[in-house]
């Protein structure tokens, strides 16, 4: 027997399982009769029933045990609620909830942190009592952003996390497979409910050559943005390797784990590769395990992590012959430095062009700021190139002339960086250091520089670019490039610098080349921790601990459970609204608020009645009102309302937000031509009826005056169809099908009220 190796220094009673992972990839493999590409090894290895369950990549669901979940401080507040009211004492897996998205930069680090901690004061006591309470780690504000801290203790090759944001990807760096999911599934997670993942298709993308001068790993992702575009990922696992990735399995040799990747430094490399993933839609992205990746584990005090992955080499790297649903090739000899935006991160430009199409297309020349750090791009490394470019400018006297931001993505980085003059030298540059936080990224940004609706770029070397993302301004054109081009950008002020070929004027008039950026991988003493950050919950457990939630709060509300069933058919129900499109506002501060949060639900859908946006008719009063209020009118009058769709329901509301308040606000069923499927199933989750049209034709029948009643719920089965009675105003009536997808689990969701009543049932 191999020795017990912890999963990280915080749980040291959970171990990193590589035998189970075996034994259950072993299972699939034999089954399959077919060699396995690396995410399915990790992710078929995680399966609740590897004997049983039916894998086919693309169509089937499959059903997990993630070994942890990871929350951020604005999705944590609704999971931790619910959680709450599940009943349970204490969270199935390791667990970790990180304050990062709730700090405004506004003057710098330590003070925006510190108002920051006054403003959401209860949303921190909350999350901390109730991570206490319930055994999960809890990482004060100023302990860094989310998939940073994952990167420097939780992820390492082969675990299967699981975490409440878009980019928890990251992680794929450290060859784990780390996927977004929403607040509910995290709440399944916890309480230990098998998670459930469509299937994932597996994207090959091949690495050739290497890396040098002014281009990084950053260039490889915004590349291959450019060639999958932001919906080429959709339901798929990127998987890269390199030109010997078919000899590695067959020799099982230690030379034969060196792909190019190796030439993609961790962390900022390869991680910044993973997160970026999550722009093309990808599932997730992972790279094999590497000695680039054993010298992180090493460096970050997790040797005996790395030694028990060399034990396992060959299951943490593809099977010889292993399939791809399609393959990208990149030759990293010949890949350009890119800059990619504005206002999506697919629209990839070589640098040597950007300035020719933005003249051509009217984008301002002129860069008012560069912010570099965040959770994509903030690793000694990144820190170290950008600083290596600063430093030149410096040494001819020059600063910066756009303004310049620099976020760390955690303590121990920010701690470092400082520790080995980094910081110093982006600061004389021109660079104000901003907290440990997300910051800018999320819009967390009190921008004064220009007013809104002025027209403006900004260069970031971050992820996302989406109108608006970062500024809370439309007008701002943002673009995203590696850190030490967002740098060199931020030093020359203009978008059309390209640093491979241009040069700069000096404070003596001496014109210029900057040099490529070098600096060091890793730092070469041990990381500075900086600060303690990190509260553990008591080894003693939370029984008796209480969680602070004030009754008069606005930002937070402890759950009631949900009615059950009252046991026989939906009589009479009001339409609410007809023909929907769901749109989830952004309403960050009231996240943990059903009530407040609610006022949210459906105000950017369109009435088909009128094409108005939040203008419904209230059929108890005939006047019009917005869709939240008439919805709160209905349920004080006893009335329970019904929602009409067509077509993909509830796409891009993968939040369980979107299900909890419907259900809240006395919604008891959504009738739709068909359904975005996480939304169908956070819908059930919450005791709705999700039903979908039988014959779609019938859509047209509903008026939106009718009342509608469900028939057939004593006899609910999977498989079998309900039926509808449609009532007309005029006094006619209409009868058809409607179809459902409820499994037996999810019809005792439904007849308990919730899956969480359920699941307080059981116990
Ligand atoms: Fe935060 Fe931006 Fe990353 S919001 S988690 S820094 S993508």
């Amino acid at each position: 027997a191999k020795a017990k190796v912890s999963m990280s220094r915080f749980e040291p009673s959970n171990y990193v399982n590589y035998e189970k992972l075996n034994e259950n990839v072993n299972i699939v493999r034999k089954r399959l009769n077919r060699p396995l590409t690396l995410s399915e090894k990790i992710v078929y290895g995680h399966l609740d029933d590897p004997v049983g369950q039916d894998i086919a990549r693309g169509r089937t669901y499959l059903r997990l045990r993630p070994d942890r979940v990871a929350m951020q401080d604005a999705t944590a507040q609704m999971a931790m609620l619910q959680f709450i009211s599940s009943g349970l004492p204490q969270v199935a897996v390791p667990s970790t909830i990180h304050c990062d998205h709730l700090i405004e930069a506004q003057i710098g680090g330590a003070k925006d942190l510190a108002r920051a901690k006054d403003i959401n004061a209860e949303v921190y006591n909350f999350l901390a009592s109730a991570g206490a309470k319930y055994g999960v780690g809890f990482w004060k504000p100023g302990s860094g952003i989310i998939h940073q801290i994952i990167l420097e203790n939780y992820a390492y090759p082969g675990v299967l996390l699981i975490g409440t944001d878009s980019h928890t990807p990251n992680g794929g760096g450290l060859g784990s497979i780390c996927i977004g999911v929403g607040g509910a599934d995290a709440v399944d997670v916890m309480a230990g409910i098998p998670w459930e993942l469509k299937c994932p298709n597996v994207i090959g993308v091949k690495l050739t050559g290497k890396l040098s001068g002014w281009t990084s790993p950053k260039d490889v992702i915004l590349k291959v943005a450019g060639i999958l575009t932001v919906k080429g990922g959709t339901g798929a696992i990127v998987e890269y390797h390199g030109p010997g990735v078919d000899s590695i399995s067959c020799t099982g040799q230690r030379e034969d784990l060196v792909t190019s990747a190796l030439y993609c430094t961790l962390h900022g490399g390869m991680a910044t590769i993973c997160n970026m993933g999550a722009e093309i839609g990808a599932t997730t992205s992972v790279f094999p395990y590497n000695h680039r990746m054993k010298t992180y584990l090493e460096k970050t005090g997790r040797g005996d992590i790395a030694a028990l992955a060399d034990d396992y080499a060959d299951l943490l790297v593809p099977d010889a012959g292993c399939e791809y649903d399609s393959m990208v090739e990149i030759n990293l000899d010949e890949l350009k430095p890119h800059i990619n935006g504005p206002f999506t991160p697919d629209l990839a430009h070589p640098m040597a062009d950007i300035g020719a199409t933005a003249v051509k297309n009217g984008w301002p020349l002129e860069v008012k700021v560069g912010l570099i750090g965040s959770c994509t791009n903030s690793s000694y490394e990144d820190m170290g190139r950008s600083a290596s470019v600063a430093k030149q400018a410096l040494d001819k006297g020059l600063k910066c002339k756009a303004a310049f931001t620099i976020t760390p993505g955690s303590e121990q980085i920010r701690a470092t960086i400082e520790r080995d003059g980094y910081s110093k030298i982006l600061g004389d540059v021109g660079g104000m250091v901003l907290a440990n936080a997300c910051g800018p990224c999320i819009g967390q940004w009190d921008r004064r520089d220009v007013k809104k609706g002025e027209k403006n770029t900004i260069v970031t070397s971050y992820n996302r670019n989406f109108t608006a993302r970062n500024d809370a301004n439309p007008a701002t054109h943002a673009f995203v490039a590696s850190p030490e081009i967002v740098t060199a950008l931020a030093i020359a002020g203009t978008l059309d610098f390209n640093p491979e070929v241009d040069y700069l004027t000096a404070a003596n008039g001496e014109k210029f080349k900057l040099k490529p950026p070098s600096a060091d991988e890793l730092p070469k003493l041990d990381f500075d921790p900086g600060q303690d950050t990190y509260q553990h919950p008591p080894a003693e457990g939370g029984s008796k601990l209480r969680v602070d939630v004030s009754p008069t709060s606005t930002r937070l509300q402890l759950l009631e459970p949900f009615d059950k069933w009252a046991g026989g058919d939906l009589e009479d129900l009001q339409i609410l609204i007809k023909k929907c499109i769901l749109a989830a506002g952004p309403w960050l501060k009231f996240r943990g608020h059903l009530d407040n949060i609610s006022n949210n639900m459906l105000i950017g859908a369109v009435n088909i009645e009128n094409d108005g946006v939040n203008k419904i008719k209230n059929q108890l009063t005939g006047e019009y009102g917005g869709v939240p209020d008439v919805a709160r009118h209905y349920k004080a009058n006893g009335l329970s309302w019904v929602v009409v769709g067509d077509d993909n329901y509830g796409e891009g509301s993968s939040r369980e937000h979107a299900a909890l308040e419907p259900r809240h606000l006395g919604g008891r069923c959504i009738i739709v031509k068909s359904f975005a499927r996480i939304h169908e199933t956070n819908l059930k989750k919450q005791g709705m009826l999700p039903l979908t049209f039988q014959n779609p034709a019938d859509y047209d029948k509903i008026r939106p005056d009718d009342k509608i009643s469900i028939k057939g719920l004593a006899t609910f089965t999977p498989g079998k169809p309900l039926s509808t009675v449609v009532k007309h105003s005029d006094g006619t009536k209409d009868e058809f099908q409607l179809n459902h997808t409820f499994n037996e689990t999810q019809i005792e969701w439904f007849q308990a009220g919730s899956a969480l009543n359920r699941m307080k049932e059981l116990q």
